[in-house]
């Protein structure tokens, strides 16, 4: 297009060319480039009549200046004309709405909630609701009623966060109140507060005095998980224990028990789940040894029935303690449970919805 030469018709040809160009462009982008071909700078069709004013022998100079401006001003005034009708919106001019607009930076969610969500979610799921408890609580709460006698190594003041001063109106005066060492305390609250048949889960945090290190926080989160009714048997636990771990991890992880001791489940068992990375081979994340351990577990002790006033002949219950924390760092290969708590963007952002 640049090797037409001026004249008095090619001005009228190329301006009736350009303004039906961009009558047929279907988009800002299409207007943007056969405008370049016309007014570009460099190898625009007027740049290049532009250049051969100065080329040119002098008495065809003035001429040529003559066509090379009328037909700069005829494109310019075309163009001008299209970039108004692009930029009039409702009253308000200059602005340009067909520009991309600014992508809001948004926000995420933090990798131990969406881990926390995904419980609630599949516990709900299987029938279970969600209840929170206090995270001050007292001894009786969190120990006593779970059949931890005061000699109980867990009620230490090494391992027990201990408050000076008791929970207003609550707490009998002779109960120190404490930071909740486990959610365990909330199953004696609902169980006080509601009859049989319960399902429950309670997500929440929990508190131990343990530096901060690789793998410990003294913060951290944990969901309990409740059933209580006739004839619930060890089998109801493994089963809804197996329904959480396919759920949440892979769908042929395998749950095992191995025998433990809680004082407020018998049996007690801690619940270790199949490599689902190696398929019991051993890798890094089971430590070679094919398993996975993610909590304790066991059927409610008769003691603990006793404690909330429940007929412990005729009710039976199943309950769970499972660290978020620990949910989260097999899901998401995280092997620092530091990370969590730092608030580093770059490390929070990784995450996906
Ligand atoms: N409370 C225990 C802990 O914090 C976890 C636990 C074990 C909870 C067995 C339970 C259970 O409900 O039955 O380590």
């Amino acid at each position: 297009m640049t090797d037409i030469l001026p004249s008095s018709d090619s001005v009228r040809q190329l301006v009736a060319q350009f303004d039906a160009e961009l009558a047929q462009a279907k988009s800002t982008r299409d207007r943007q480039t056969v405008r370049d071909r016309f007014l570009g700078r460099k190898s625009g069709v007027v740049a290049a009549w532009m250049q051969m004013i100065a080329t040119a022998p002098p008495d065809q100079k003035k001429q040529i200046g003559r066509w090379a401006n009328e037909l700069k001003k005829a494109i310019e005034e075309i163009w001008l004309g299209y970039q108004q009708a692009e930029a009039v919106v409702v009253g308000l001019q200059g602005i340009d709405v067909t520009l991309p607009g600014r992508a809001p930076r948004l926000g995420h969610r933090h990798p131990l909630t969406l881990v926390r969500d995904r419980l609630e979610e599949i516990f709900t799921r299987m029938g279970f609701a969600v209840v929170e408890g206090p995270e001050v609580e007292d001894e009786w709460h969190c120990f006593d009623a779970l059949n931890m006698p005061a000699e109980h190594p867990a009620r230490d003041m090494q391992d027990t966060l201990y408050l000076a001063s008791p929970i207003p109106g609550d707490s009998p005066a002779d109960h120190r109140t404490l930071l909740r060492t486990h959610t365990s305390s909330m199953q004696i609250r609902y169980m006080q507060a509601h009859a049989p048949p319960i399902r429950i889960v309670v997500p929440g945090r929990v508190y131990r005095r343990d530096d901060l290190d690789l793998t410990h926080s003294p913060a951290f989160g944990q969901i309990e998980g409740l059933a209580v009714g006739e004839g619930l048997s060890l089998a109801d636990l493994k089963g809804t224990l197996l329904a959480f771990a396919r759920q949440m991890f892979s769908p042929t992880v395998r749950v095992r028990f191995r025998p433990s001791f809680f004082p407020y489940t018998e049996p007690s068992a801690e619940i270790d789940l199949s490599c689902w990375q190696c398929e019991g081979a051993g890798c890094a994340m089971c430590k070679k040894t094919g398993w996975i351990e993610i909590g304790g577990c066991g059927m409610v002790h008769p003691a603990v029935f006793e404690a909330v006033g429940y007929d412990a002949e005729r009710n039976t219950g199943f309950a769970w303690g499972i660290g978020i924390e620990r949910i989260a760092i097999l899901r998401y290969q995280v092997e620092d449970i530091r990370l969590f708590y730092e608030n580093d963007l770059r490390f929070l952002e990784q995450f996906p919805y």
